[in-house]
Protein backbone atom coordinates (compact mmCIF):
# COMPACT_ATOMS: atom_id res chain seq x y z
CA UNK A 1 0.00 0.00 0.00
CA UNK A 2 2.48 2.26 0.95
CA UNK A 3 4.26 4.49 -1.80
CA UNK A 4 8.07 5.35 -2.00
CA UNK A 5 9.74 8.76 -2.92
CA UNK A 6 11.78 8.91 -5.88
CA UNK A 7 15.07 9.95 -4.47
CA UNK A 8 15.34 11.24 -0.93
CA UNK A 9 17.45 13.76 0.23
CA UNK A 10 18.67 14.26 3.39
CA UNK A 11 17.73 18.12 4.83
CA UNK A 12 21.36 18.23 5.30
CA UNK A 13 22.18 17.49 1.30
CA UNK A 14 19.25 19.78 0.66
CA UNK A 15 20.34 22.90 2.86
CA UNK A 16 24.17 22.10 1.43
CA UNK A 17 24.01 25.16 -1.39
CA UNK A 18 22.29 27.34 1.33
CA UNK A 19 24.24 28.99 4.01
CA UNK A 20 22.35 28.51 7.42
CA UNK A 21 21.53 31.47 8.88
CA UNK A 22 23.21 32.96 11.75
CA UNK A 23 22.16 33.94 14.89
CA UNK A 24 20.71 37.26 13.84
CA UNK A 25 19.75 38.94 16.99
CA UNK A 26 17.66 41.81 15.29
CA UNK A 27 14.68 43.15 17.01
CA UNK A 28 11.51 40.59 16.29
CA UNK A 29 9.55 42.60 13.84
CA UNK A 30 6.44 42.68 14.92
CA UNK A 31 7.81 43.70 18.85
CA UNK A 32 8.93 46.98 16.98
CA UNK A 33 6.12 46.94 15.52
CA UNK A 34 3.73 47.26 17.86
CA UNK A 35 5.38 50.72 19.35
CA UNK A 36 3.76 53.89 19.39
CA UNK A 37 0.41 53.38 18.05
CA UNK A 38 -0.70 56.71 18.75
CA UNK A 39 1.86 58.56 16.92
CA UNK A 40 0.88 60.25 13.87
CA UNK A 41 1.36 57.62 11.32
CA UNK A 42 3.29 58.11 7.97
CA UNK A 43 2.28 55.82 5.57
CA UNK A 44 4.03 53.50 2.95
CA UNK A 45 3.29 51.66 -0.08
CA UNK A 46 4.24 47.67 -0.42
CA UNK A 47 5.15 46.71 -3.57
CA UNK A 48 6.05 43.69 -5.48
CA UNK A 49 2.36 42.04 -5.36
CA UNK A 50 1.59 40.00 -8.31
CA UNK A 51 -1.85 38.76 -8.01
CA UNK A 52 -4.23 38.71 -11.04
CA UNK A 53 -7.02 40.26 -8.83
CA UNK A 54 -5.20 42.75 -6.86
CA UNK A 55 -5.54 45.65 -9.41
CA UNK A 56 -5.91 48.18 -6.79
CA UNK A 57 -3.93 50.96 -6.89
CA UNK A 58 -2.46 52.32 -3.50
CA UNK A 59 -4.58 55.29 -2.32
CA UNK A 60 -3.44 58.71 -3.61
CA UNK A 61 -2.14 60.39 -0.74
CA UNK A 62 0.83 57.36 -0.08
CA UNK A 63 3.74 57.99 -0.83
CA UNK A 64 6.88 55.24 -1.85
CA UNK A 65 9.01 54.71 1.97
CA UNK A 66 12.62 54.07 0.93
CA UNK A 67 13.25 53.23 4.58
CA UNK A 68 11.13 50.39 4.93
CA UNK A 69 13.95 47.67 5.11
CA UNK A 70 14.02 45.11 2.56
CA UNK A 71 13.08 42.30 4.46
CA UNK A 72 9.97 43.65 6.03
CA UNK A 73 8.71 44.71 2.37
CA UNK A 74 9.08 41.46 0.92
CA UNK A 75 6.67 40.04 3.94
CA UNK A 76 4.51 42.12 3.50
CA UNK A 77 4.13 42.18 -0.22
CA UNK A 78 3.12 38.87 0.22
CA UNK A 79 0.33 39.49 2.46
CA UNK A 80 -3.02 40.45 0.96
CA UNK A 81 -6.63 41.56 2.66
CA UNK A 82 -8.43 38.29 4.09
CA UNK A 83 -11.89 40.00 2.53
CA UNK A 84 -10.93 41.32 -0.62
CA UNK A 85 -7.80 39.15 -1.55
CA UNK A 86 -6.27 43.16 -2.36
CA UNK A 87 -2.00 44.17 -1.42
CA UNK A 88 -1.81 45.71 2.33
CA UNK A 89 -0.20 48.66 3.09
CA UNK A 90 1.63 49.64 6.54
CA UNK A 91 1.36 52.81 8.62
CA UNK A 92 4.75 53.64 10.52
CA UNK A 93 4.91 55.98 13.17
CA UNK A 94 7.52 59.06 13.22
CA UNK A 95 10.46 56.15 15.02
CA UNK A 96 10.24 54.19 11.57
CA UNK A 97 7.88 51.47 13.39
CA UNK A 98 5.48 49.78 11.24
CA UNK A 99 2.22 49.31 13.35
CA UNK A 100 -0.85 47.84 11.62
CA UNK A 101 -1.39 47.16 8.46
CA UNK A 102 -4.47 48.26 5.80
CA UNK A 103 -5.92 46.88 2.86
CA UNK A 104 -5.27 49.12 0.02
CA UNK A 105 -8.64 48.61 -1.06
CA UNK A 106 -11.46 47.89 1.23
CA UNK A 107 -9.29 49.74 3.92
CA UNK A 108 -9.86 47.22 6.47
CA UNK A 109 -7.05 47.62 9.66
CA UNK A 110 -5.43 44.36 10.59
CA UNK A 111 -3.97 45.03 13.91
CA UNK A 112 -0.45 44.20 15.07
CA UNK A 113 -1.02 42.02 18.18
CA UNK A 114 3.17 41.50 18.74
CA UNK A 115 3.45 38.26 18.29
CA UNK A 116 1.81 38.12 14.86
CA UNK A 117 -0.14 40.23 12.20
CA UNK A 118 -4.16 39.19 13.03
CA UNK A 119 -5.06 38.95 9.35
CA UNK A 120 -8.68 36.70 10.54
CA UNK A 121 -11.87 38.29 8.49
CA UNK A 122 -13.20 39.06 12.32
CA UNK A 123 -10.72 40.83 13.51
CA UNK A 124 -11.54 44.51 14.67
CA UNK A 125 -15.51 43.38 15.57
CA UNK A 126 -16.30 44.48 19.08
CA UNK A 127 -19.81 42.57 19.03
CA UNK A 128 -19.57 39.79 17.01
CA UNK A 129 -17.37 36.50 17.99
CA UNK A 130 -17.53 33.32 16.36
CA UNK A 131 -16.35 29.75 18.15
CA UNK A 132 -14.81 27.55 15.62
CA UNK A 133 -15.31 24.05 16.14
CA UNK A 134 -14.02 21.85 19.01
CA UNK A 135 -10.43 21.07 18.04
CA UNK A 136 -9.96 24.63 16.78
CA UNK A 137 -10.68 25.84 20.06
CA UNK A 138 -8.79 23.11 22.19
CA UNK A 139 -5.38 24.49 20.24
CA UNK A 140 -6.23 27.85 21.11
CA UNK A 141 -5.99 27.49 24.87
CA UNK A 142 -2.84 28.82 26.10
CA UNK A 143 -2.31 24.99 27.83
CA UNK A 144 -2.23 22.99 25.02
CA UNK A 145 -0.08 25.47 23.19
CA UNK A 146 2.13 25.35 25.65
CA UNK A 147 1.88 21.41 25.94
CA UNK A 148 2.31 20.82 22.15
CA UNK A 149 5.91 20.76 21.89
CA UNK A 150 6.15 19.31 25.36
CA UNK A 151 4.61 15.61 25.16
CA UNK A 152 1.61 15.91 23.26
CA UNK A 153 3.22 15.72 19.38
CA UNK A 154 5.72 13.50 19.69
CA UNK A 155 2.26 10.95 20.40
CA UNK A 156 1.58 11.06 17.12
CA UNK A 157 4.40 8.15 16.70
CA UNK A 158 1.50 5.76 18.23
CA UNK A 159 -0.06 6.73 15.27
CA UNK A 160 2.67 5.98 12.62
CA UNK A 161 4.26 9.62 12.96
CA UNK A 162 7.76 9.00 11.95
CA UNK A 163 9.06 12.15 14.00
CA UNK A 164 10.55 15.32 13.31
CA UNK A 165 12.90 14.68 11.44
CA UNK A 166 11.85 12.31 8.82
CA UNK A 167 8.82 14.01 8.50
CA UNK A 168 10.96 17.07 7.47
CA UNK A 169 12.99 14.76 5.35
CA UNK A 170 10.46 13.47 3.49
CA UNK A 171 8.30 17.28 2.90
CA UNK A 172 11.58 18.59 2.00
CA UNK A 173 12.08 15.86 -1.09
CA UNK A 174 8.50 16.41 -1.89
CA UNK A 175 9.13 20.41 -1.82
CA UNK A 176 11.93 20.57 -3.59
CA UNK A 177 11.04 22.41 -7.38
CA UNK A 178 9.41 25.53 -4.74
CA UNK A 179 13.02 25.32 -2.73
CA UNK A 180 14.24 29.27 -3.18
CA UNK A 181 9.95 30.80 -3.21
CA UNK A 182 7.87 31.29 0.03
CA UNK A 183 6.11 28.42 1.81
CA UNK A 184 3.57 28.79 4.03
CA UNK A 185 3.27 26.63 7.01
CA UNK A 186 -0.09 26.25 7.36
CA UNK A 187 -1.92 25.59 10.87
CA UNK A 188 2.06 26.13 12.29
CA UNK A 189 1.35 25.43 15.68
CA UNK A 190 4.00 25.68 17.88
CA UNK A 191 6.50 26.57 14.45
CA UNK A 192 8.30 23.28 14.90
CA UNK A 193 8.85 22.89 11.14
CA UNK A 194 8.68 26.95 10.58
CA UNK A 195 11.77 26.59 12.81
CA UNK A 196 13.21 23.66 10.61
CA UNK A 197 12.18 25.88 7.44
CA UNK A 198 13.95 28.67 8.60
CA UNK A 199 17.07 27.28 10.11
CA UNK A 200 17.94 25.18 6.21
CA UNK A 201 17.61 28.76 5.08
CA UNK A 202 16.25 26.95 1.70
CA UNK A 203 13.72 29.68 1.77
CA UNK A 204 13.52 33.39 1.28
CA UNK A 205 10.18 33.62 3.13
CA UNK A 206 8.63 31.50 5.72
CA UNK A 207 5.38 32.33 6.79
CA UNK A 208 4.73 30.60 10.18
CA UNK A 209 0.31 30.62 9.83
CA UNK A 210 -1.94 29.67 12.42
CA UNK A 211 -5.61 30.57 13.90
CA UNK A 212 -4.37 30.34 17.84
CA UNK A 213 -3.42 33.04 19.35
CA UNK A 214 -1.63 31.19 21.94
CA UNK A 215 0.55 28.55 19.55
CA UNK A 216 1.70 31.46 17.98
CA UNK A 217 2.57 33.41 20.85
CA UNK A 218 4.69 29.92 21.80
CA UNK A 219 6.15 29.79 18.67
CA UNK A 220 7.50 32.92 19.14
CA UNK A 221 8.93 32.13 22.06
CA UNK A 222 10.74 29.29 21.00
CA UNK A 223 12.14 31.82 18.19
CA UNK A 224 13.21 33.79 21.08
CA UNK A 225 14.70 31.00 23.05
CA UNK A 226 16.57 29.27 20.09
CA UNK A 227 18.11 32.77 18.85
CA UNK A 228 16.32 32.40 15.65
CA UNK A 229 16.23 35.29 12.88
CA UNK A 230 13.08 36.73 12.06
CA UNK A 231 14.20 38.57 8.89
CA UNK A 232 12.67 35.90 6.70
CA UNK A 233 10.17 34.63 8.61
CA UNK A 234 6.88 36.08 9.25
CA UNK A 235 4.05 35.16 11.80
CA UNK A 236 0.40 35.50 11.06
CA UNK A 237 -2.92 34.32 12.43
CA UNK A 238 -5.27 33.73 9.75
CA UNK A 239 -7.91 30.93 8.81
CA UNK A 240 -6.90 28.06 7.02
CA UNK A 241 -10.22 28.69 5.27
CA UNK A 242 -8.94 32.52 3.79
CA UNK A 243 -5.69 32.46 3.69
CA UNK A 244 -4.06 36.36 3.67
CA UNK A 245 -2.21 35.88 0.25
CA UNK A 246 -2.94 36.69 -3.58
CA UNK A 247 -3.45 34.69 -6.15
CA UNK A 248 -0.59 32.68 -7.41
CA UNK A 249 1.55 34.07 -5.15
CA UNK A 250 2.70 31.34 -3.01
CA UNK A 251 5.24 28.49 -3.68
CA UNK A 252 4.69 25.59 -1.73
CA UNK A 253 2.44 24.98 1.59
CA UNK A 254 3.26 22.83 4.24
CA UNK A 255 0.46 21.54 6.52
CA UNK A 256 1.75 19.31 8.90
CA UNK A 257 -0.63 17.14 10.59
CA UNK A 258 -3.48 19.56 10.50
CA UNK A 259 -6.16 18.63 7.95
CA UNK A 260 -8.26 16.14 10.55
CA UNK A 261 -7.93 19.95 12.74
CA UNK A 262 -9.60 21.60 9.77
CA UNK A 263 -13.30 22.90 10.24
CA UNK A 264 -13.67 22.34 6.10
CA UNK A 265 -10.58 20.70 4.68
CA UNK A 266 -12.66 21.27 0.74
CA UNK A 267 -12.56 24.88 1.77
CA UNK A 268 -9.11 24.90 2.82
CA UNK A 269 -7.77 22.90 0.10
CA UNK A 270 -9.91 24.73 -2.59
CA UNK A 271 -7.79 28.05 -0.51
CA UNK A 272 -4.46 26.52 -0.88
CA UNK A 273 -4.90 25.88 -4.36
CA UNK A 274 -5.91 29.74 -4.95
CA UNK A 275 -2.97 30.97 -3.26
CA UNK A 276 0.05 28.55 -5.08
CA UNK A 277 1.49 29.59 -8.17
CA UNK A 278 1.76 27.17 -10.88
CA UNK A 279 3.90 24.15 -10.14
CA UNK A 280 3.56 24.88 -7.05
CA UNK A 281 3.30 22.63 -4.12
CA UNK A 282 0.78 21.27 -1.30
CA UNK A 283 2.74 18.92 1.24
CA UNK A 284 0.54 18.19 4.02
CA UNK A 285 0.70 15.00 6.65
CA UNK A 286 -2.28 13.88 8.62
CA UNK A 287 -4.01 11.04 9.96
CA UNK A 288 -5.91 8.37 7.53
CA UNK A 289 -8.98 6.17 9.00
CA UNK A 290 -8.59 3.37 6.22
CA UNK A 291 -6.57 0.91 8.25
CA UNK A 292 -8.50 -1.73 8.35
CA UNK A 293 -10.55 -1.52 4.91
CA UNK A 294 -13.73 -3.37 5.30
CA UNK A 295 -14.20 -0.90 8.42
CA UNK A 296 -14.09 1.81 5.50
CA UNK A 297 -18.18 1.73 4.60
CA UNK A 298 -19.03 1.77 8.33
CA UNK A 299 -16.54 4.98 8.87
CA UNK A 300 -18.12 6.68 5.91
CA UNK A 301 -21.76 6.72 7.33
CA UNK A 302 -20.51 7.99 10.93
CA UNK A 303 -18.18 10.60 9.94
CA UNK A 304 -20.47 13.48 8.89
CA UNK A 305 -21.86 12.57 12.82
CA UNK A 306 -18.52 12.41 14.45
CA UNK A 307 -17.47 15.79 12.40
CA UNK A 308 -20.89 17.69 13.44
CA UNK A 309 -20.11 17.17 17.25
CA UNK A 310 -16.49 17.49 17.33
CA UNK A 311 -15.55 19.55 14.34
CA UNK A 312 -13.08 16.40 14.06
CA UNK A 313 -12.60 15.32 10.22
CA UNK A 314 -10.84 12.25 10.70
CA UNK A 315 -11.49 9.11 8.66
CA UNK A 316 -10.56 10.75 5.24
CA UNK A 317 -8.45 8.12 3.35
CA UNK A 318 -5.86 8.51 0.84
CA UNK A 319 -8.00 7.72 -2.22
CA UNK A 320 -10.29 10.85 -0.42
CA UNK A 321 -7.51 13.45 -0.11
CA UNK A 322 -6.61 12.42 -3.98
CA UNK A 323 -9.75 13.32 -5.16
CA UNK A 324 -10.25 16.30 -3.41
CA UNK A 325 -6.81 17.48 -4.85
CA UNK A 326 -7.98 17.22 -8.16
CA UNK A 327 -11.46 18.40 -7.54
CA UNK A 328 -9.47 21.86 -6.10
CA UNK A 329 -6.87 21.87 -9.31
CA UNK A 330 -3.72 20.04 -7.50
CA UNK A 331 -2.32 17.11 -9.37
CA UNK A 332 0.46 15.30 -9.42
CA UNK A 333 -0.78 13.42 -6.18
CA UNK A 334 1.96 11.30 -4.34
CA UNK A 335 2.47 9.92 -0.86
CA UNK A 336 4.15 7.70 1.86
CA UNK A 337 2.13 5.88 4.68
CA UNK A 338 2.79 4.11 7.63
CA UNK A 339 0.19 2.67 9.87
CA UNK A 340 -2.78 5.76 10.18
CA UNK A 341 0.02 8.44 8.85
CA UNK A 342 -0.05 9.96 5.71
CA UNK A 343 2.02 12.72 3.92
CA UNK A 344 1.16 13.69 0.66
CA UNK A 345 2.09 16.14 -2.29
CA UNK A 346 0.24 17.72 -5.21
CA UNK A 347 1.54 20.33 -6.97
CA UNK A 348 -0.96 23.36 -8.46
CA UNK A 349 -1.72 22.31 -12.29
CA UNK A 350 -0.09 24.79 -15.03
C1 LIG B 1 -2.07 19.22 15.49
S1 LIG B 1 -1.59 20.91 15.26
C2 LIG B 1 -0.33 20.80 14.02
C3 LIG B 1 0.88 21.66 14.35
C4 LIG B 1 2.10 21.45 13.48
N1 LIG B 1 1.86 21.81 12.11
C5 LIG B 1 2.63 20.06 13.54
O1 LIG B 1 3.10 19.53 12.51
O2 LIG B 1 2.69 19.49 14.62
C6 LIG B 1 -2.97 21.50 14.36
C7 LIG B 1 -2.99 23.02 14.22
O3 LIG B 1 -4.08 23.39 13.38
C8 LIG B 1 -4.50 24.67 13.80
N2 LIG B 1 -5.84 24.97 13.26
C9 LIG B 1 -7.02 24.43 13.62
N3 LIG B 1 -8.02 25.01 12.94
C10 LIG B 1 -7.45 25.93 12.12
C11 LIG B 1 -7.98 26.88 11.18
N4 LIG B 1 -9.28 26.98 10.94
N5 LIG B 1 -7.11 27.67 10.52
C12 LIG B 1 -5.77 27.59 10.75
N6 LIG B 1 -5.23 26.72 11.63
C13 LIG B 1 -6.06 25.91 12.32
C14 LIG B 1 -4.47 24.56 15.30
O4 LIG B 1 -4.47 25.83 15.94
C15 LIG B 1 -3.21 23.76 15.53
O5 LIG B 1 -2.12 24.60 15.80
Amino acid sequence: MAATLGTAITPAEAAAPFAPRGNNRRPRHLVAASRSQAAPARRFVLRACASPIATADAPDETVTEPSVEPALETKLSKLACPICYCPLVGASDQSGDTSSLECSSCKKVYPNKQDYWDLTVAVGSTEYSESMPAITELFRTPLVSFLYERGWRQNFKWGGFPGLEREFETAIAYLKPTIGGTIVDASCGSGLFSRLFVKSGLYSLVVALDFSENMLKQCNEYLRQESISDERLALVRADISRLPFMNGSIDAVYAGAAIHCWPSPACAVAEISRVLRPGGVLVASTFVADVIPPAIPLLRIGRPYVSQITGYNTFLSEVEFEDLCKACGLVDFKFVRNGSYIMFSATKAN
